[in-house]
């Protein structure tokens, strides 16, 4: 059945217009017009943000192996009600996503998942094999000390890696050391993100800097276009000043970052690419023994609108950075923008929504959040999947 949508504010990638959108019944976008568009299956979001399904580059679902934390599904619920029409999963699940096996089975497991999910196939130091067999989309490695199996310990490595792996496919980086050491940290991943931005760009291959925490990250990141990065909203929300109040649930890689940092983050906003949550959620009881990471799959949306209402960012860059950079990044084709030809993945936002973030109501298994009690303004309130609606009046459908 074909959808149409009308009365919202649809994001154009540049601008925000009053338009229908036709939906055809393959799911695909077939028409966007200003009052021509007539059908029966009409949907009426009058005064809305229509925007495309936001993309978040960054997710740990922890399935398969640790299902207790997440799974596809509680995972794909939580994304879908925070606007995410898809997601890309890292390859740091117990056992490691690093060989074509575990990689195919991954995919298998998320067929029934609520929203789309890609995955970044984890590089070491032996599994160059793998890495050809596989030839997945992207790949993700571990340059800091910090997630244990998967960084890499043999320094010729990432260059066999960012030499042998198809050069217009994004490498992501994680480039923090988690010495607990704060100044040596951000030393340690100035020096790897140097190295690797400098080696990128001799050789010309595609980078992504993850969860840049701090300005001289992002600055060493634009010495080279072929690199983007990501920021998270809780680097944009959260410093060291929350620590106190927020005892062993603060811990997460990078660590939260002086205040003094957080602002600036703000300031590079423009050269920054992507919004990534880093979604990586722990029970309570792994938290109180000191797993580091985040939820933030329902938050991040919420937050960064918030950070408009405060004036440190347009909606324009927040839904370009959620959408169309992040396809653009990754090669996604076909996604991140509203435009004719392209998947029907549409997220309709209540810009004015009051609502109070509350760890007891969310969809993620972890039960918790560092923004427990925060009030905020605007929600996902309808998500189209592929032409279909899934969720509605913030139910599921
Ligand atoms: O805080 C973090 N948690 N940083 C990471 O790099 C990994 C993640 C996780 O998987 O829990
Ligand atoms: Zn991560």
């Amino acid at each position: 059945m074909a959808l149409i949508i009308k009365g919202g504010l649809v994001f154009l990638g540049e601008k925000f217009e009053k338009k229908e959108i036709l939906i055809n019944d393959r799911g695909i976008i077939e028409k966007i017009e200003s009052g021509t568009i007539r059908g029966e299956e009409i949907i009426d979001v009058g005064g809305r943000l229509v925007v495309p399904g936001l993309i978040d580059p960054h997710v740990h679902l922890r399935e398969p192996g640790q299902e207790y934390k997440e799974d596809f599904e509680s995972g794909s619920k939580a994304a879908i009600s925070g606007g995410f029409t898809a997601v890309m999963d890292m390859p740091n699940n117990k056992p490691p996503t690093t060989t074509k096996e575990r990689f195919l089975e991954k995919i298998k497991r998320a067929e029934s998942a609520r929203c789309d999910i890609f995955f970044h196939f984890g590089g070491t130091d032996d599994n160059f094999s793998e890495v050809k067999k596989t030839n997945p989309e992207s790949m993700k490695l571990y340059l800091g000390h910090t997630t244990g199996e998967l960084m890499l310990k043999n320094p010729s490595s990432m260059e066999r890696h960012f030499r042998e792996f198809d050069r217009k496919k994004p490498i992501v980086l994680h480039a923090c050391d988690d010495t607990g050491d704060q100044t040596r940290d951000l030393d340690q991943t100035h020096h790897n993100i140097e190295d690797a931005i400098k080696l990128a760009k001799q050789i010309n291959r595609r980078v992504h800097i993850a969860h840049v925490s701090a300005r001289e990250e992002v600055t060493i990141a634009k010495r080279f276009e072929g690199c983007t990065s990501e920021v998270t909203p809780h680097h944009l929300f959260l410093s060291k000043k929350d620590e106190k109040k927020l005892g062993y649930f603060a811990k997460v890689n990078p660590p939260l970052r002086a205040e003094s940092d957080r602002l600036l983050l703000w300031s590079k906003m423009d050269v920054i690419n992507c919004i990534a949550t880093d979604h990586a959620p722990h029970t309570v009881e792994d938290k109180e023994e000191g797993a580091a990471g985040f939820p933030g799959l329902e938050t991040s949306l919420g937050l960064m609108l918030e950070g408009a209402n405060r004036g440190l960012i347009d909606k324009i860059s927040i839904f370009q950075k959620m959408s169309r950079n992040v396809a653009s990044a990754f090669n996604l084709e076909n996604r991140g923008s509203i435009k004719k030809g392209f998947i029907g993945d549409i997220t309709i936002i209540d810009p004015k929504k009051e609502w109070t973030v509350d760890r007891t109501d969310m969809y993620s298994k972890c039960r918790w959040t560092p923004f427990d009690g925060w009030k905020l303004h605007g929600k996902a309130e309808t998500i189209v999947r592929k032409g279909e609606l899934v969720y509605h009046d913030y139910e599921f459908c």
